[in-house]
């Protein structure tokens, strides 16, 4: 057995640490994907065993926990994800909520936004709704306020950076792209040890290209981390996106992210979950309208 297995034990403490930090339950099947994920921590720790670092984790050190979950959070995302969803916000949501308000900002909460791709397809939609429906000059023109938030602070910090490799601008229409993005390549350095003058001559320097988002899309987003455990310390919203996340809560954990989110929704409001999950396990009020998407009553 090489040092770096996982004892059944050790996963269990590892299971019960993340349970306890976010409310996230990892099945057996996860155990060699957390190997995985914590192999470098260990090496950079100087670490040899898992039990050392558990050791570690549970002498309850903040930093650690948090670096700790942001290795093992799945943060999987992309650009106007489930399509559906984005265009029945454009079409019937936002028409609503504009009839509704005429005086008051217009407030979306992005929980569990990962590197920001929903949060900032949720704003160049609303961009393009006031665009395509408003006369500017007898109509009203709501105020749009975004906010995006996760627990894992590094994903945090690159949905503020805005940019974006290809993978996550898949689902994305070509026209969106032109409009909002600008492409540029970058060379990929692959160490930052001095190269030998000839090797680096031959070598042909591989280049990534990366997607910039538009300065004025990136600076309607507001970003925060949080915890989805905990009540978010904010203004309520009317429109809530908690897309694929509930799918790695138990039912308490579920339960409780739920009713925390309940109450952060105005009446008439809408939260929109991910295709695969929905509110069973909940008595709260809420109305089905679409797929994923209710609406509090
Ligand atoms: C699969 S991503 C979903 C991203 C985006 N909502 C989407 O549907 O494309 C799930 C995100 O949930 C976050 N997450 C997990 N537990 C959380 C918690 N307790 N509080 C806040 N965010 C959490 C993870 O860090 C991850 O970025």
């Amino acid at each position: 057995m090489s040092m770096l297995d996982l004892t059944e034990k050790e996963f269990e403490k590892i299971v019960e640490i993340m349970y306890k930090a976010t409310g996230v339950f990892l099945r057996s099947t996860k155990k060699n994907l957390i190997i995985n994920r914590l192999r470098t921590r260990l090496a950079d720790l100087k670490l040899n065993s898992f039990s050392a670092y558990i050791a570690l984790l549970e002498k309850n050190s903040t930093d650690e926990i948090n670096i700790f979950i942001n290795q093992i959070t799945t943060n999987e995302t992309y650009f106007f994800r489930h399509a559906l969803q984005f265009n029945f916000l454009h079409d019937v949501i936002l028409p609503d909520l504009k009839e509704k308000y005429t005086h008051q900002s217009i407030r979306i909460w992005s929980a569990a936004c990962s590197s920001g791709e929903e949060p900032y397809s949720i704003a160049i939609l609303c961009k393009e709704f006031l665009k395509n429906n408003i006369n500017i000059s007898n109509d009203y023109i709501p105020n749009i306020e975004i906010i995006g938030s996760d627990i894992n602070s590094e994903v945090i910090v690159e949905a503020m950076e805005a940019h974006y490799g290809e993978k996550s601008l898949r689902e994305t229409p070509e026209s969106i792209i032109a409009k909002y993005f600008i492409e540029k390549k970058i060379p990929i350095h692959k160490s930052s040890k001095p190269q030998n003058t000839a090797s680096s001559i031959n070598s042909i320097n591989p280049i990534s290209i990366r997607y910039y988002l538009n300065s004025e899309i990136k600076k309607s987003v507001k970003f925060i981390a949080h915890n989805l455990l905990n009540e978010f310390a904010q203004k309520s919203f009317d429109v809530i996106f908690l897309r694929n996340v509930l799918i790695y809560f138990d039912s308490y954990s579920k339960k409780r992210v739920l009713s925390n989110l309940y109450a952060k929704i105005n009446n008439g409001g809408y939260l929109i979950l991910g295709l695969s999950e929905g509110l069973n396990d909940t008595d709260l009020k809420f109305k089905f309208i679409h797929s994923g998407i209710y609406k509090k009553e």
